[in-house]
């Protein structure tokens, strides 16, 4: 059975993973009005990934014989989008605070002696490597090319090709 305290940070954590899917959603609409389709796939994928992640805290709690409650999601994150450079670089920065939120979820697995759920949330901190790698690889592309149009280009084609 898992404990309230642990039940409820995972029912958080299924809004974070969520919010994060909400996001990187509003980020693929921005590239859809800009013709940039390879960003707006590798955005389409990064938003299934966070669905998935959610569904894996989701299963969890149910496996453990607790209650998933849904909460609102926030709206705060979506904004105009201006730039691929700013919209990677608020991915970077948005992968760094669900990492602090991992580590948060790592630490109270801990302090309640949940050995289960410190097991389970190995895969996100490991998940959560890439994720910033790859949110960061792109802003280091991005501020590569500049306002070349060429570069913009050859970034979009590149990020076209991200597989599932
Ligand atoms: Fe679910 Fe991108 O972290």
């Amino acid at each position: 059975m898992i404990g309230k305290k642990i039940q409820d940070a995972f029912n958080k954590q299924i809004n974070e993973e969520l919010a994060s899917a909400y996001l990187y959603l509003s980020m693929e609409a921005y590239f859809h009005s800009e013709g940039l389709e390879g960003m707006a796939h590798w955005m389409r994928l990064q938003t299934q990934e966070e669905i998935a992640h959610a569904m894996k805290f989701f299963n969890f709690i149910h496996e453990r014989g607790g209650t998933v409650k849904l909460q609102t999601i926030s709206a705060d994150l979506h904004k105009n989008w201006k730039s691929p450079l700013e919209i990677f670089q608020a991915s970077y920065q948005h992968e760094q605070h669900i990492t602090a939120c991992i580590n948060d979820l790592v630490k109270l697995s801990k302090e309640e002696e949940d050995y289960p759920a410190s097991v389970f949330l190995q895969w996100f901190v490991t998940e959560q490597v890439e994720e910033e790698a790859n949110t960061s690889q792109v802003v280091q592309m991005l501020e590569r090319v500049g306002d070349s149009g060429n570069g913009i280009y050859m970034v979009d084609q590149a990020l076209g090709r991200r597989g599932a």
